[in-house]
């Protein structure tokens, strides 16, 4: 195993050279050490799984990630020793009630927003069904809502099913097809004095691309509509920050960030409030957890305190960083080193892929405002051929369109297979890249 590379990198946010800096201003990108990689890859009992004999090389993180025994154990320990409902007089449900309140806490850290305006709910789509029903019931016939070609469809479906039912006007956010990118421009002519919702995501799941959020939010503001952001492809690679983003609401899911099984949303505090919620009579209607309906699962909101605690202990090899840094600050420190190590992994893919005879990217070639996630076609083979060819090598990676049926649509390979998806996270090592990109060349 390897250890990234050294160095601190400059500043690489010019005014508009550089989209990433209207998608997230802040990326904590000036540490000057790198990411401890044989201790991150320690901490993952898949990573020192065999498979078949061999270990494996998990290029599946997309689809989800591998998840670090604390968060194993975080879950086991709730389930074991602290199983119960909330609200009660006794230890099992006072220790329920903290483990509640302190996700709500640790959230807020990872979204940079307040506890009371965290919601938890079983998935990014189960979440995004139940606020766009929600803020469905304030539009009217004729108001407009924006949804994009690059969106996964829990960020699509949702928006034309509840636009359906209102009678609203939708419009689509086109892609450019060369660069498989939000087409800005065509974007912002859509935006106009009915626009009520524009729904985006901030990375794809498709291509990688990044989206500069920021930015077009300043749009939507300026025209009065909201902005809901699909963050669950974005956030394990980068630092989520909904204040610098000025979105009204974004969402995520746990175990795209090696955590459990559990989707996260932020929602402005002055909207929680205002918008109707499904909800049973007995609950008092109050924050946090106006939008939680039923009986929360514990074992996962354990789990996911876990696994923002692990994701700020990557900072702590930072000798910089002082030890009275607020949760916020590691968390900074943590995406500044996994952008680093990352960053080294794209090069070294995109540097690789050049020399390959017959394949074709589906997205942006350089490493600026894309994650490590690459769609990919080769002449004369299917994707699913070459899934099959990887997994042969145990090299876990998907083919398919995976539920960004859109992309897949507007590229024209939805009827022959959509692409094949590596997709690379910050446990996987610059060997592994290499293994991957031989196994491509031995098609
Ligand atoms: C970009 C993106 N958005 C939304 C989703 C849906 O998330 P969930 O599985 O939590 O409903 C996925 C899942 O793959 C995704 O990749």
């Amino acid at each position: 195993m390897e250890e990234s590379r050294k160095g601190r990198r400059p500043s690489r946010c010019s005014q508009h050279g550089d989209l990433n800096c209207f998608a997230l201003p802040n990326q904590g990108d000036d540490s000057t050490v790198p990411l401890q990689l044989n201790h991150v890859r320690s901490q993952f009992p898949s990573l020192q799984e065999h498979y078949d004999g061999v270990p494996a090389v998990f290029c599946d993180s997309p689809g989800g990630s591998q998840m670090p025994e604390s968060v194993v154990m975080a879950m086991q320990e709730y389930l074991g020793r602290f199983m119960a409902n909330t609200g009660g007089q006794f230890a099992t449900s006072i220790a329920t009630d903290e483990v509640v309140a302190e996700a709500h806490r640790l959230a807020a850290d990872f979204m940079h927003c307040a506890p009371q305006e965290v919601v938890f709910g079983a998935n990014m789509t189960n979440l995004t069904y139940l606020i766009s029903r929600s803020v469905g019931r304030t539009l009217s016939h004729g108001d407009e809502i924006i949804v994009s070609e690059l969106d996964h469809e829990a960020n699509i479906a949702p928006w034309l099913q509840m636009a359906e039912e209102r009678n609203l006007v939708v419009h689509w956010a086109r892609i450019d097809r060369e660069t498989c990118t939000l087409n800005l421009e065509q974007l912002r002519s859509l935006i106009g004095r009915r626009t009520r919702l524009i729904a985006l995501g901030l990375a794809s799941n498709f291509s990688g691309s990044v989206n500069p959020v920021a930015h077009i939010a300043t749009w939507a503001r300026a025209a009065g509509a909201m902005v809901y952001v699909d963050a669950v492809h974005y956030a394990p690679h980068g630092l989520l920050d909904v204040r610098a983003l000025d979105c009204d609401f974004l969402v995520t899911s746990a175990y795209k960030h090696f955590g459990p099984h559990l989707g996260v949303l932020y929602g402005k505090e002055r909207h929680l409030n205002r918008l109707p919620a499904y909800q049973v009579r007995a609950h008092d209607g109050s924050l946090p957890g106006k939008f939680e309906i039923g009986t929360s699962n514990f074992e996962a909101l354990a789990g996911f305190c876990a696994c923002i605690q692990y994701i700020s202990s990557l900072a702590a090899g930072d000798p910089e960083l002082l030890i009275s840094a607020s949760r916020r600050d590691m968390i900074v420190t943590a995406f500044g080193l996994i952008r680093e190590h990352e960053r080294n992994l794209m090069t070294r893919f995109l540097e690789g892929l050049r020399n390959l005879a017959g394949y074709r990217l589906y997205g942006r070639t350089a490493v600026t405002d894309r994650v490590p996630t690459f769609a990919l076609r080769r002449e004369g083979t299917t994707p699913r051929q070459l899934a099959v060819h990887l997994a042969e090598r145990n090299i876990f990676a998907w083919d398919g369109n995976f539920y960004a049926l859109a992309v897949a649509e507007a590229l024209g390979v939805e009827q022959s297979g959509g692409v094949l998806r590596i997709g690379f996270a910050h446990y996987n090592t610059e060997n592994e890249v290499d293994t991957v990109l031989e196994a491509l060349d031995s098609v």
